[in-house]
Formats: C-alpha cells, structure tokens, sequence
C-alpha cells in the first residue's frame, strides 16, 4: 500500500508510469478508500498502462478482464468445463454403469444420475474466468476491466452487483464471497457513456494529454536513447498538432513511436523537412496529414 501520494508517484515511476498528480491522488485515494476506479479519456493516454503498473508497483497479480461487445458472465466470470465433464464421463463409463444396474426404468436410472450431479459440477469442473480468479485469488489482487464501454449495458448491471457484494452465486456451488477484494481499475474510451450507478460506485478519474513537462518525462523514460533537445522538439510539435482540428489526435504512443523512429533515422533535433516527412508515423488519416502540413510553417519553427 502506498504511504502518501509522493510514495504513489515515485513507486509508479519504478514501474516507468509518469503519474500527473490528480492520477497519483486518485490511485492513492482509491486503495485507502476501497473503491473501484473508473478511467476515462481518450485513446493512448496511458489508461490500461496505470492498471497494469498499479499493480506492478503494489507487486500484486494483475487479472485482466477486456471487455467486447457481447462479453458475458460466461466469459468473464465462470464456465463448466463441459469438455473435462464428458471425458471423465467416459473413463468413469464402467462405473456409472454399475451404480444405474439396479435401475428397472429410465427414469429411475435418471433420478439415480441426478444424485451424482455434486461430483459432476464441483470445484473440479469449474472453469474461474477473470472475476472469479479475482474473487478467489489468495492474495488482493488488481482486476484490470479494460474498455467497459465496449460491453453492453447488460454486463454492466452485472458488474455493478459484483462491485457492491464482491460475491458471485454459482447456483450449483453456492455463494462465494472475496477473501480479499480486489482492487479494480476499469478503464473506458468513451463509445458510450456510462451509467450513473456506475459512476456512483468508482472514483472518477480523467486523463487527457499530459502536460509537455511530463511527456517529455514519458519520453526520457521510453526512449533513453533519444537526447533532450530531441524530445522536447518532437513534444513541443505534437502539442501544437494537438490544438488543430484533426480526426484523431496524436497520443502519447504516437509521441514515443516518433521519438523512437527519429532515433532511428539517427536525427539530433526535429528539422522542418523531417517533421513533414514523417508526419504519417504520428498522424493515421490523410486529411490530418495535409492539414499539419498547411500549417508546418507555425508548427516547427523553434
Ligand atoms: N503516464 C505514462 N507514463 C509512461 N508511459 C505512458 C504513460 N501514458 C501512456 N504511456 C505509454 O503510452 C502507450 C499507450 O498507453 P495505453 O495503451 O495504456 O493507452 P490507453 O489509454 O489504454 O489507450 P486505448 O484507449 O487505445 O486502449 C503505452 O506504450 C504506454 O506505455
Ligand atoms: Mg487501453
């Protein structure tokens, strides 16, 4: 467990996260207060990295659960393994024929079948999916629910009840509530917006692009090999690609992958020409392409 938000910060930073310090609070106030967080923002800005470094950092097992439309309580929380059941069945052929002999008809052979059932659906045939594996997990684990807004609205009702009871009922079974709850990261892009009840259950946590202090944080951090005067150019240029009207924004994975081929090409600083020549590794669509380009004049003068 993390002391304070400094501690929160710096442990992030062992994992190579650059936490802003409404990131860092929110983590820091999320694992005091036993709440879910739920992350929100838009692509590339780190929000599946934060799970997976939270619980790097707190050296706990990550699960991780992602989510797709259609995803249901099968996928995310438990199967019968039905495979395993009709093999066993098969080797065990002799012996179930032993136990129905004395059965005259079918439906007492059926009723004495029935009476077996415990062994047919116990612990030995349960296939734990994500939440289960987090519910039952020996140790707090960090359960990484990454992109809910691509579930639909009937998974997440269903996730709602897990995240008040930390319990499932598997009606064969029985109840089964958390040795330790976990510590639940979901994150969301934002394809649709999310429940109220939802919202109410999580502490709230936006990230946008960072600050150009941090990415270039983020860029000493990813890419060592590529030099200061480098980064801040290629960081000082996304920004201010940021503020044009563009399909899609360049995130902070398309800052590292820049850095990363300017590194590459063997480039010290971040020429006029370079910088238009190599739009395409941090813009995907043309029109943004051409659009950067019209504007290069004011966006790559140092
Ligand atoms: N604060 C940060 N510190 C270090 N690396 C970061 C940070 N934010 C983002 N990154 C890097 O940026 C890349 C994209 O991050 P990530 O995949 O977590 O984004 P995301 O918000 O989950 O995007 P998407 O919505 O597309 O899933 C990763 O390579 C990650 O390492
Ligand atoms: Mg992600």
């Amino acid at each position: 467990m993390f002391q304070n938000i400094d501690i929160t910060i710096k442990a992030l930073a062992g994992e190579k996260y650059i936490a802003s310090p409404d990131i860092a609070t929110t983590v820091y106030l999320a694992l005091k207060m036993e709440k879910p967080i739920l992350v929100e923002g838009p692509a590339g800005v780190g929000k599946t990295e934060l799970g997976k470094c939270v619980a790097g950092a707190l050296d706990m097992n990550l699960i991780r659960l992602q989510c797709y439309e259609g995803l249901d309580e099968s996928k995310a929380l438990y199967e019968w393994e039905y495979a395993k059941q009709l093999l066993y069945t098969q080797i065990l052929k002799e012996k179930l024929s032993s136990l129905m002999q004395k059965q005259d008809t079918l439906e007492e052979a059926v009723n004495r079948l029935s009476e077996e059932d415990d062994v047919f659906f116990s612990n030995k045939f349960l296939l734990p999916r994500p939440i289960l594996s987090a519910i039952t997990s020996s140790k707090r684990s960090v359960l990484l629910i990454d992109e809910i807004d691509k579930s639909d609205s009937e998974f997440e009702a269903f996730l709602l009840e897990v995240l008040s009871d930390f319990q499932v009922t598997i009606p064969e079974i029985g109840t089964i509530k958390a040795r330790h709850k976990p510590f639940v990261i979901l994150t969301s892009n934002n394809a649709r917006e999310m429940s109220d009840a939802l919202k109410r259950r999580c502490l709230h946590l936006y990230i946008n692009y960072p600050t150009r202090s941090l990415e270039e944080e983020i860029v000493a951090l990813k890419v060592p090999e590529c030099g200061k005067k480098l980064a801040e150019s290629i960081v000082r240029a996304v920004h201010k690609i940021r503020v044009l009207q563009l399909k899609k924004e360049p995130s902070i994975s398309e800052t590292l992958d820049w850095a990363k081929a300017l590194v590459i090409m063997g480039h010290e600083e971040l020429s006029h020409d370079v910088a238009v020549s190599t739009l395409n590794l941090i813009l995907k669509y043309e029109k943004d392409i051409e659009l950067a380009k019209k504007h290069s004049g004011e966006i790559f003068v140092h």
